[in-house]
């Protein structure tokens, strides 16, 4: 019975073009997950807008990301997928734990203090460090068990489950405590040119990152171009931090182990390594790219699942909102 399966959600922001460590970190899981799950996968315009976005491309973005998700293998009719900024519960309830939240948690958290280090004052946006406050709100709407996210979002599924702990604490039992879900492979694809850095759309350097839509030959010439070392031996280890990210990549699409990868390739250089790890990469992405296209030229499907998905999101996430604002002493209209 679907009443007895436990809850996830996820989602993904629209604040650029996705890349290969969002569908290996992120989507490609939430595919695995789909059966055993009642699941939420929300495209996060909301935050998305926690930096300066170009209004025309946002809202190109948002229509792709839903494509991707249902191209990727997501079935729309098993799970909810919606836009996170047709269901108004989540901006009431991010106002209402933000009033629960202290400012000294906020400014701890590292994905903030790395996008705001360049920035005065005067210039860092309020959402910006506001950012989890309106994640937890997502995330607990839902009663969710499960949150499938890369290990960068571990640090604001903590502040979700501490925002989450006050506010039982102080109001009694009101939400479930979520756990991260970090999943084995591809939790952490790393930038093909500088392996300290996470793979990211947001990089200046494309040859660093593969984009979801980057066709077969750019994304050859990008693999080809991988920074690795002089030693010459695949191997998965720490001193061999782009060897192991590409170990990591095609483990991650072909659910070998890297230690059964590093035997595959024992006695043979990077080039054919190398050579094997793009065509694995793009025999991947080549009919979900074909998929995509197919559904941003319909969109009146889109539209139709998103506004269903939008239905019952805000069913569900209004019944939590209602429960939140009584517990407050708000009263009912
Ligand atoms: P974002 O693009 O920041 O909205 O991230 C969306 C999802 O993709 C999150 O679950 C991230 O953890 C995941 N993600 C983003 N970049 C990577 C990466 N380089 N490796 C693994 N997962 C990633
Ligand atoms: N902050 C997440 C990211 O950058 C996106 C996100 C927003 C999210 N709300 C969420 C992820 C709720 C999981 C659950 O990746």
């Amino acid at each position: 019975m679907e009443e007895n399966k436990k809850v996830i959600f996820s989602g993904i922001k629209p604040s650029g073009d996705l890349t290969l460590g969002n569908y290996l970190g992120a989507i490609k899981n939430w595919v695995k997950l789909q059966d055993d799950y009642e699941c939420y996968f929300s495209v996060m315009n909301l935050h998305a807008i926690t930096v300066r976005q170009e209004p025309k491309d946002l809202r190109r973005r948002t229509l792709e990301i839903l494509a991707i998700y249902i191209a990727s293998g997501i079935d729309p009719e098993k799970n909810t997928l919606f836009i996170q900024s047709h269901v108004p519960a989540h901006s009431e309830a991010s106002w209402l734990l933000t009033c629960n939240t202290y400012m000294g948690e906020l400014s701890r958290m590292t994905q903030y203090k790395d996008k705001s280090k360049n920035m005065g004052d005067s210039s860092i946006g309020a959402g910006l460090f506001n950012y989890p406050i309106l994640m937890a709100a997502d995330i607990l709407l839902y009663n969710t068990d499960l949150v499938p996210v890369g290990t960068d979002q571990k640090q604001h599924l903590e502040i979700a489950r501490d925002i989450a702990e006050r506010f039982n604490r102080l109001y009694s039992q009101t939400f479930t405590i979520p756990d991260a879900y970090i999943p084995p492979a591809g939790a952490k694809i790393m930038d093909l040119q500088d392996s300290s850095k996470k793979m990211s759309k947001s990089e200046e350097n494309p040859n660093g990152y593969i984009l979801i839509m980057d066709p077969p030959e750019v994304i050859k010439k990008k693999i080809s171009r991988a920074v690795t070392d002089s030693l010459g031996v695949v191997n998965y280890s720490d001193d061999q931090p782009g060897v192991k990210n590409l170990i990591n990549i095609l483990s991650a699409i072909t659910n070998l182990s890297p230690e059964e990868i590093v035997k595959k390739y024992e006695g043979k250089g990077y080039a054919e390594f190398k050579s094997d790890v793009a065509e694995a990469i793009i025999n991947e992405l080549e009919p979900v790219q074909n998929k995509i296209q197919e559904l941003m030229e319909n969109k009146s499907y889109l539209e139709e699942i998103y506004r269903k998905g939008a239905e019952k999101a805000n069913y569900v996430s209004m019944k939590t909102l209602r429960k939140m604002q009584k517990k407050i002493g708000l009263i009912p209209r």
